[in-house]
């Protein structure tokens, strides 16, 4: 029996309450499961900065190298607002994404059926939509140096962050995303601003001249960055996979995961490139809904992005297909029977809290299982 590593990472607000359903999960498929599955829980995020006053700690960076995934919830909330850039929530988690350097973020938006009506766009826009996007993630303005606020005389300060990309990091994002279109509607939409940036026209010029050479056989157009947030809206299924860089696949994500009806929804996959022996990627999970400190351990909390965020796990780091595809339809199920979280409410249906939630899909699993 293969026995897998994962670090457990819930963070702060909803993470641990979303976590516990994703270990649910996991304690089913070590009872039930070809393959077994050793946690490890640490810290990160505002835990992590009240612990030891950084908000990941070198020792839990360490346990992450070692480890074959990890499964991340969220982080940061106001109790936080105050304490100094460089120890705030946030850089725990870009921290994790830079050491691990997990260039590849595959965020899928999917419209479940069921939540068709959840979303604020009308069903017939949004229903059936499954879109991917490959969002780089260890380059670009959230890295790029110099940045830093200056003082600039005459009591002015000047804000500075800086866009940068080579050519080499373009190159293997965009590879990530052809070879992924091959798996599904064999079309990539490169998102950029190459009318206003420089970083925009390398992007377009090393995406179009990779396509040209390896991937004729997929279809490739551009879309400037604000018109692809505008055809998101207007009719997302015009779009296969879209990829783009750090910062508009920060914000294109949260637009199409308001698409599938709630934040709530979003589940995601930070990967690395894949070891020259071994073949394995380093990988995080994680949801793409922040830490919602507000409904914190009220038991509100969606869990189905963290439940999606371990399907895609199985997947991509353990090649567990059937096994994530038999998760992904126990979420379906769940929804199916007319079980909601407050986010995804609406009349007539059942509204139940995060634990209902994940033992609901669990059973749903558990059930198809011995079908
Ligand atoms: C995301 C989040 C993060 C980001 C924050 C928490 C740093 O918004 O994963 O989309 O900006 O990348
Ligand atoms: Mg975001």
């Amino acid at each position: 029996m293969a026995t897998h590593r994962l670090l457990l990472l819930p963070g702060d607000g909803i993470g641990p309450d979303i976590m516990a359903e994703a270990v649910k999960v996991l304690d089913w498929i070590n009872a039930n499961g070809t393959d077994r599955f050793e946690t490890e829980e640490d810290l990160v995020g505002g835990a992590a900065y009240d612990a030891h006053g950084q908000s990941i700690s070198d020792a839990t960076m360490k346990i992450a190298l070692d480890a074959d995934a990890v499964l991340f919830g969220a982080v940061g909330g106001p109790k936080w607002d105050g304490v100094g850039y460089d120890v705030r929530p946030e850089a725990g988690l870009l921290r994790l994404r830079k050491d691990l350097q997990l260039f590849a973020n595959l965020r899928p938006a999917i419209c479940y059926p069921a939540l068709a009506d959840s979303s604020s766009l009308k069903r017939d826009v949004v229903e059936g939509l499954d879109i991917l996007i490959i969002r780089e993630l260890t380059g670009g303005v959230y890295f790029g140096e110099p940045k830093e606020i200056i003082d600039i005389g005459n009591g002015q300060k000047r804000g500075i962050d800086t866009q940068v990309y080579d050519t080499f990091e373009i190159e293997r994002i965009a590879r990530v995303a052809f070879e992924l279109a091959r798996t599904r509607g064999n079309k990539v939409t490169s998102s950029e601003k190459r009318n206003v940036m420089k970083s925009g026209v390398l992007w377009n010029e090393v995406v179009t001249a990779l396509g040209a050479r390896d991937y004729s056989d997929v279809a490739l157009d551009h879309m400037l960055a604000d018109a692809c947030g505008m055809q998101l809206v207007r009719w997302p299924k015009q779009f296969d996979v879209i990829l783009c860089d750090n910062l508009f696949g920060d914000m294109l994500s949260d637009v199409a995961a308001m698409l599938t009806g709630s934040l709530g929804m979003l589940p995601s996959a930070s990967l690395g490139a894949p070891d020259a022996t071994s073949g394995k990627r380093k990988a995080l999970y994680e949801p793409v809904h922040g830490s919602a400190p507000d409904i914190a351990g009220t038991g509100a909390a969606n869990p189905i992005a963290m439940i999606a965020s371990l399907a895609m796990c199985l997947r991509y780091s353990f090649n567990m297909v059937d096994l994530a595809d038999r998760l992904d339809a126990a979420i379906a199920a769940a929804l199916d029977k007319g079980l909601r979280t407050a986010d995804i409410m609406s009349d007539g249906l059942t509204q139940v809290g995060t634990t209902e939630m994940g033992s609901a899909i669990v059973a749903e699993l558990d059930a198809a299982s011995r079908a």
